[in-house]
C-alpha cells in the first residue's frame, strides 16, 4: 500500500473494528457475494467481508485512494502478447516505458481529429526533454507524466515478459 492511501486507512479505520463487525454481521446474515457500495468514500470495509466490491464516491480524494496507476491494474490482467495502449499525461506511458515487461510497439498520431497507429522511428520517442532519472518510485510520488522530445499523443506497449520473467531478467542482469 502506497503511504498515503494507508494514511487515509488508518484515518477511515480510526474505530478500529466497528465497519469490519457491520459488514461481518449483514454478510452472515444475507447471500451476497457481489455488492454496491455508493458514498463509500474509502471505507474499504466491505472487502474483508464480500468477494466482490464496487465503491463509488464522488470525492476527488477517492480515486486515488483506489486508482493508482490504471496501467498497472491492467498489466495483472494483460497476457504476454497483448497490448497496453497508455496516454503519456499522468506518468502511465512512462511506467510501462521503464517496466521490462513491456517494449513500445507503437505510436498514436493525432491530426485533425483523426488517429492514426505507426510504428515507425520508434526509437525517436519516449526520450526525456531534459535529462532526468525515471522511476516507479518518483513517478508513484508524483503522478505526472514525462515531457517528451517527439510527442505521441498515445502509445502502445506490447506485453513482452511475465512479471517472473521480468525479474529473473533484472536478477541475472544484476
Ligand atoms: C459521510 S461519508 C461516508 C463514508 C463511508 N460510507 C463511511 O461510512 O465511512 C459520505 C460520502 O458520500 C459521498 N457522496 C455524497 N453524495 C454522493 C453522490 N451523489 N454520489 C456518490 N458519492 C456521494 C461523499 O463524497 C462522502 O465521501
Amino acid at each position: 500500500m502506497q503511504p498515503a492511501t494507508a494514511a487515509m486507512w488508518a484515518k477511515q479505520d480510526q474505530h478500529e473494528g466497528d465497519r469490519w463487525r457491520l459488514f461481518g454481521a449483514v454478510g452472515a446474515a444475507i447471500d451476497a457475494t457481489t455488492v454496491l457500495y455508493p458514498d463509500s468514500y474509502v471505507d474499504i470495509a466491505p472487502s474483508f467481508v464480500f468477494e466482490s466490491v464496487t465503491y463509488v464516491d464522488v470525492d476527488k480524494r477517492t480515486p486515488r485512494f483506489f486508482g493508482g496507476f490504471v496501467s498497472e491494474h491492467c498489466t495483472r490482467h494483460l497476457r504476454v502478447g497483448g497490448t497496453l495502449l497508455v496516454n503519456p499525461s499522468h506518468g502511465d506511458a512512462a511506467l510501462a516505458s521503464i517496466d521490462d515487461r513491456y517494449e513500445l510497439a507503437g505510436v498514436v498520431i493525432s491530426r485533425d481529429g483523426d488517429y492514426r497507429v505507426s510504428s515507425k522511428d520508434l526509437d525517436a520517442y519516449l526520450v526525456p526533454t531534459k535529462p532526468q532519472a525515471i522511476s516507479a518510485e518518483v513517478l508513484h510520488r508524483t503522478r505526472r507524466g514525462v515531457a517528451y522530445t517527439k510527442p505521441a499523443f498515445a502509445y502502445l506497449f506490447a506485453r513482452v515478459r511475465s512479471s517472473a520473467a521480468a525479474t529473473e531478467r533484472l536478477a541475472s542482469s544484476g
